[in-house]
């Protein structure tokens, strides 16, 4: 059976966490960074089952999950939530771990966990372009097979019909694989983006896709 793309569930937590650890090296697996594998999934990837403003999709084959997009509505709404439900009780637990020496962790473990910390909010360039966001991870497995186009455009067109007209997304701007990729489905830098932050309207996706 082809795969299908269906929404996300809770269900899917491992799923979505094992994809985000073996592609958040720049697009490539971080397995051999860390000491705490759990830790790219928490930060980038499980929020967006469980928080308020969220959306996910899944590319399931035979039921086997290997890829999703993810993302919020309103990210200062997600961000929100996240402020009083998600980061409170990661921070609880892995904080001390900075200053743990037996906690033997990684260079990448204590970049993560110092997210965790202070988890950045968009900024109001972000802000002003798109209230929405989303991220986009693929296996190897099945990258390069058209699978992402199809997922962008389902998280898209999920958009649409909850009458949001804008969207950005954040890469690792060593990922110059991703950067081809959204180029060539018409996303762009837009005015006071940062490095590796670029958009798309619904309306330029819609003329771009014809
Ligand atoms: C980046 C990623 C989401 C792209 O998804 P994909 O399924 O591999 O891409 P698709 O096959 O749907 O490609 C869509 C289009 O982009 C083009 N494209 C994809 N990757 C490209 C690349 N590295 N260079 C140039 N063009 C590329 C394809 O040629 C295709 O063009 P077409 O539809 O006009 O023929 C996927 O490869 C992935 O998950 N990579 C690892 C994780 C990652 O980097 N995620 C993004 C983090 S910001």
């Amino acid at each position: 059976m082809a795969p299908i793309i269906r929404p996300a569930t809770k269900a899917d937590q491992s799923a979505l966490s094992n994809i985000c650890l073996l592609t958040a090296n720049a697009g490539t697996s971080s397995e051999h960074l860390h000491s705490l594998p759990a830790l790219p999934g928490l930060i980038y990837a499980l929020p967006y089952l469980n928080l308020e403003s969220t959306w996910g999709f899944v590319l399931d084959d035979d039921g086997q999950v290997v890829g999703y997009t993810l993302g919020a509505f309103d990210t200062r709404k997600f961000e929100e939530s996240a402020e009083a439900d998600w980061w409170p009780p990661l921070k609880a637990h892995y904080g001390p771990l900075l200053h743990d020496s037996d906690a033997a962790l990684t260079a990448a473990d204590r970049t993560y966990i110092n997210t965790i910390m202070n988890f950045p909010r968009a900024s109001d360039a972000m802000m002003a372009f798109a209230p929405a966001h989303l991220h986009i991870d693929i296996l190897p497995s099945h990258q390069r097979q058209g699978w992402g186009r199809k997922l962008i455009a389902r998280a898209i067109e999920n958009l649409k019909e909850n009458a949001v007209k804008s969207v950005w997304l954040g890469m690792d701007t060593r990922n110059t694989e991703a950067a081809a990729f959204y180029g060539r489905l018409g996303f762009k830098r837009f005015e006071g983006a940062e490095d590796g932050i670029m958009g798309i309207t619904v309306q330029e996706w819609e003329n771009h896709a014809i």
